[in-house]
């Protein structure tokens, strides 16, 4: 029987649905939703575009580091992760010690239909957002490949959550 590591982690690209499916997850397992973003925002006083834009990229993935490491020392949490958190191998090693990881997908069109409703995303503030999405997931493909993969299309995220919780459940068997 594997040990349990007491906390799961959502990571994936922007828009695959890591928060929605981690609040339906959090309510199945009993535990805690932290959204990385949102802890991001709130202790930096302001939101993910701003610290980009005026901070830039790399003081917001200092943040991100400082929370891989914060969070994992905490038991009984579902950690949503902004998409680019563990693409840094540092922080995928770190968060792999202390939690289940999962990764979620969706094609680039669904990113791209998805994002676009709910806006903000820096990194596809571009002309060509979907270009920028093929370029990303390609360039993140080994990273988001270490994790197990979970197909989001056509799926409702309470499905999501429950066959996340069958998974759980296998690897402690
Ligand atoms: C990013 C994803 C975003 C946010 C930031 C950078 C990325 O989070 O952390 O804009 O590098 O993929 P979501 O995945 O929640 O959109």
């Amino acid at each position: 029987m594997n040990e349990k590591k007491q906390n799961v982690v959502l990571t994936g690209f922007m828009g695959t649905g890591k928060t929605t499916v981690g609040r339906f997850l959090a309510a199945e397992l009993g535990y805690a939703l932290v959204d990385t973003d949102k802890l991001i925002a709130q202790r930096a006083g302001k939101p993910i575009h701003l610290i980009f834009k005026e901070d830039g990229e790399a003081v917001f993935r200092d943040w991100e580091a400082q929370l891989a490491a914060e969070l994992t020392r905490q038991k009984q949490l579902v950690i949503a992760t902004g998409g680019g958190m563990l693409v840094s191998e540092r922080n995928a090693e770190i968060m792999q010690e202390a939690a289940d990881i999962f990764c979620l997908t969706a094609s680039p069109r669904e990113i791209l239909s998805r994002v676009q409703l709910s806006g903000n995303r820096p990194l596809l503030d571009t002309p060509k957002p979907l270009e920028r999405i093929k370029e990303l997931l390609a360039e993140r493909e080994a990273a988001y490949g270490r994790f197990t993969q979970i197909k989001t299309s056509l799926k409702k995220p309470q499905r999501i959550a429950k066959e996340i919780v069958k998974a759980l459940q296998k690897s402690e068997k």
